[in-house]
């Protein structure tokens, strides 16, 4: 008999599979054991997981073929995509497909799915509300993990469905989204949220949750659960920003219409998440309870903590 349950962790050298790889490393009187799953077996990110004692093993989302070898033998599964690689919805729903796939294949026991709503099912495709993008979506990278919920769901598969919150850590690596000097020289952060509160998380705390998840055995398998640090509006976030940095961070208020014209990718995809999330707060805030993502992961960190850390690294343009 196997002393370890395996998990078989997609996105392991990036920040959700991350979180769960170290969290998973650094519990050795816990029953899991990491398999890290990687395009780039000899990239830092992989380097540095074996040394903690890690199973490397190359695969390729887009290559089906790869991901039976990878996906053979493990007690569990971590699966992401990452749409911000290629943009394109299909392609991340072909890779949620291919992972299902593998894990049926496999008879994995339990598979955490990262999928986000498909506001589609709140916005339809007809509605004037926010413009349809890509011909078939509203929030293209949010639609297509919602969609892929059924391949999961269709293939019959364990699953517990992780409904993941905005970064904070956006503010230090995401293009346009850091405060930006405005014309008075004010450090200003430009969000179309309104008055309204947005979920947010340290990326880090995504995986710590997931192993919380995992080490509740079949407890949340079928289940959507939604996690996130704090509930806050864009003013609660700019005065978190100005005590972090000791200088003023304004909140701007932009309209979905102007955040559109910004100038950074995703932009149009990111004013209508925004937007959604702004007239859907109800369903949004509702669906990602703060207590249950404390309960799963007992470090969970504020945004004032989390700030405490990273302020340094904040990209102020
Ligand atoms: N930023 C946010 O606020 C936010 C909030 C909620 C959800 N999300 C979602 O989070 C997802 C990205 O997750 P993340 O932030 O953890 O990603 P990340 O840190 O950018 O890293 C991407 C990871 O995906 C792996 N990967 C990408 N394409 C792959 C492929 N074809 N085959 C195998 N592995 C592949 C990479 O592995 P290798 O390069 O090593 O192969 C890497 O580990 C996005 O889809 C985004 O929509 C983001």
């Amino acid at each position: 008999m196997k002393d370890h349950n395996i998990v078989a962790i997609v996105g392991a050298t990036g920040a959700q599979g991350g979180g769960l790889a170290r969290a998973i490393l650094a519990d050795p009187a816990g029953v899991f054991s990491v398999r890290a799953l990687t395009r780039h077996p000899d990239s830092g990110p992989a380097r540095a997981l074996a040394a903690r004692g890690a199973d490397i093993v190359a695969a390729d989302l887009d290559r089906a073929e790869t991901l039976k070898p990878a996906f053979a033998g493990v007690d569990a599964a971590f699966c992401v995509t990452n749409f911000w690689e290629h943009h394109s919805p299909e392609r991340e729903l072909a890779q949620a497909a291919a992972m299902a796939q593998a894990a049926k294949n496999a008879g994995v026991a339990h598979v955490i799915w990262s999928t986000l709503e498909d506001a589609r099912l709140w916005v339809p495709l007809e509605s004037g509300q926010m413009p349809t993008l890509m011909g078939h979506y509203k929030v293209p990278h949010f639609d297509a993990k919602g969609e892929a919920n059924s391949e999961f769901i269709g293939r019959g598969l364990p699953t517990t469905f992780l409904l993941t919150s905005f970064y904070w850590d956006n503010f230090i690596g995401f293009p346009g989204m850091g405060p930006r000097r405005g014309g008075g020289g004010v450090l200003t952060l430009s969000l179309p949220m309104g008055d309204k509160k947005l979920p947010g998380i340290a990326a880090e705390d995504i995986g710590r949750c997931a192993y919380g998840i995992l080490r509740g055995g079949q407890r949340y398998v079928g289940q959507m659960v939604g996690i996130a640090g704090e509930h806050l509006t864009g003013k609660q976030l700019a005065s978190g920003l100005s005590r972090a940095l000791g200088q003023t961070v304004q909140y701007e208020d932009v309209s979905p219409e102007v955040y559109r014209t910004f100038d950074f990718p995703g932009a149009q995809d990111l004013a209508n998440m925004f937007q959604f999330k702004r007239d859907f707060q109800d369903v949004f805030c509702g669906a990602r309870s703060v207590e249950l993502s404390r309960q799963l992961n007992p470090s969970l960190q504020t945004f004032d903590r989390w700030l405490a850390d990273n302020k340094t690294r904040i990209s102020l343009d």
